[in-house]
């Protein structure tokens, strides 16, 4: 069965944006990007394929994007209305209507969704956020990869947001990078 990845960045205090939304201060730090576009292409946007090397390259590990409409919204309203035009774009929403035939707009119960989408043939499923999504979806996360930036926030959207069960997951490889980054991959206990 296909597996579901979050792939996330994130504060040492585990926030992915500030309150409102934003994430610039997580920096773009090249050793960290060529890795990941090494390992896990499809996880670049469109607007950043060319600058990182990966427009022709294949996918590697995903097939499927999962986002809450709060992390596709920023894309759309800049342009973007499709990010990840290589992958099936799934955007979780009760308020949205689908902007490009190339995203589904789902609402409904996430874990349901998720359940089966795992049931159907493909390579695994990227949760790319937020917060509020991947909170629903904590039960049904097979591996997480957090890459940790040496900072601290304070307050913000957390990696996990709303009611969550204490949830155990088993480091399986890190890599710490020259500027300071970490690279965690842990899987479900
Ligand atoms: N650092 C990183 O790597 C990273 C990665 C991803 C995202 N982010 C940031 O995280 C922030 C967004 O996170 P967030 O927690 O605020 O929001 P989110 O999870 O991205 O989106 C929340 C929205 O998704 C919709 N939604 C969630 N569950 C649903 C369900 N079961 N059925 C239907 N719709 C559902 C709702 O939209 P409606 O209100 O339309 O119903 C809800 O308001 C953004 O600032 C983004 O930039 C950071």
């Amino acid at each position: 069965m296909r597996s579901l990845t979050y792939y996330v960045g994130a504060t040492l205090d585990g926030f992915i944006a500030d309150a409102l939304g934003g994430f610039d201060f997580l920096p773009v730090e090249p050793d960290v990007m060529q890795a990941m576009a090494a390992e896990m292409p499809e996880t670049f946007p469109v607007h950043a394929r060319e600058p990182f090397g990966v427009t022709d390259v294949p996918n590697k590990r995903f097939d499927t994007v999962l986002m809450g409409r709060a992390t596709y919204e920023p894309g759309l309203n800049a342009g973007i209305a499709s990010p990840y035009p290589h992958l099936r774009q799934v955007v979780f929403s009760r308020t949205l209507s689908a902007p490009e035939p190339e995203v589904e707009v789902v609402a409904g119960d996430a874990v349901d969704v998720v359940r089966e989408l795992k049931r159907q043939d493909g390579m695994d499923i990227w949760l790319c956020g937020g917060g509020a999504l991947a909170g629903q979806l904590l039960g049904e996360i097979d591996e997480l990869v957090v890459k940790r930036y040496p900072l601290a926030l304070g307050s913000g959207i957390p990696m996990f947001a709303g009611p969550c069960e204490l949830t155990g997951f088993a480091p399986e490889s890190s890599h710490s990078f020259d500027s300071g980054v970490a690279v965690t991959t842990y899987t479900r206990r």
